[in-house]
């Protein structure tokens, strides 16, 4: 039987090299800043039961089927994958059916409903559901070879502890696939609703890169905004 995911016991997510907290504001480099934590978590806690239906539902769908395409051109294929923001687990669902080989297929989301959704979806064995934010993985270090996140990254509270949290628990050489809005055409949002978020490409980037993982490969996922940045974590 497939060994599960255990939480963490020393605490939850200890962020490597002395990250900030999600509350510190004392950034001085000019990077995106941390906005409260759970801030748009009860939105989607709302939102759950009919998450996957409209067009907002078809949308979401045709994002994680590109997304999981680009995920499955990697190297090797995966055996342990995590899903950040998982959301009611559609993507990870359609990467059981893909994928006979993989071992652990988790999920991991702050929003109760969702969870619950994604629960009572959950047609596979190897689907497990785990409640908690990105910012805290409860997971070990190294569990998982492919980490992917699609559109929850802008909804992050702290973007730069939650990249740090993807690449421990990811194995040296370890691939993350991060789907979300990323384009100049959004420069004018930071200003306001969306301030001290990374969404353009050079921003997510250099975030990227200061928690761990090398420079980005960036793809087209959607229109001109949809974009994956896909890397791996430097070893260590
Ligand atoms: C737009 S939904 C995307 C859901 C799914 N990934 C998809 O593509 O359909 C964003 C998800 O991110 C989750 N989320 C928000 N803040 C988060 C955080 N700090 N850590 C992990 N997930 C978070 C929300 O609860 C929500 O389920």
């Amino acid at each position: 039987m497939a060994e599960r995911p255990q939480p963490r016991t020393e605490g939850p997510g200890t962020p490597r090299g002395g990250s900030k907290t999600p509350h510190d504001a004392s950034h001085d480099d000019g990077l995106p800043r941390p906005v409260p934590r759970r801030r748009d978590v009860a939105a989607f806690d709302e939102r759950a039961r009919d998450y996957e239906g409209g067009w907002l539902g078809k949308l979401h769908h045709e994002i994680v089927n590109r997304t999981v395409v680009i995920a499955l051109e990697g190297p090797t294929a995966p055996s342990r994958v995590l899903d950040v923001g998982c959301g009611t687990g559609y993507l990870l669902r359609r990467l059981a059916r893909l994928c006979p080989d993989v071992i652990d297929l988790v999920g991991v989301d702050p929003a109760p409903s969702m969870l619950r959704v994604a629960r009572a979806k959950s047609d596979d064995r190897r689907l497990e559901y785990c409640s908690g934010v990105v910012e805290q993985l409860p997971f070990p270090d190294g569990l998982f070879d492919l980490v992917v996140s699609t559109t929850s990254f802008d909804h992050w509270a702290d973007q730069r502890a939650g990249l740090e949290q993807c690449a421990r628990v990811l194995t040296p050489g370890g691939r993350l696939v991060l789907v979300d809005q990323f384009s100049r055409l959004l420069t004018p949002t930071l200003l306001t609703s969306r301030r001290g978020k990374a969404r353009t490409k050079k921003r997510c980037s250099r975030l990227l890169v200061d928690a761990g993982f090398r420079s980005p490969d960036w793809h087209d996922v959607l229109t001109v905004i949809i974009k994956a940045a896909v890397t791996a974590t430097r070893h260590r």
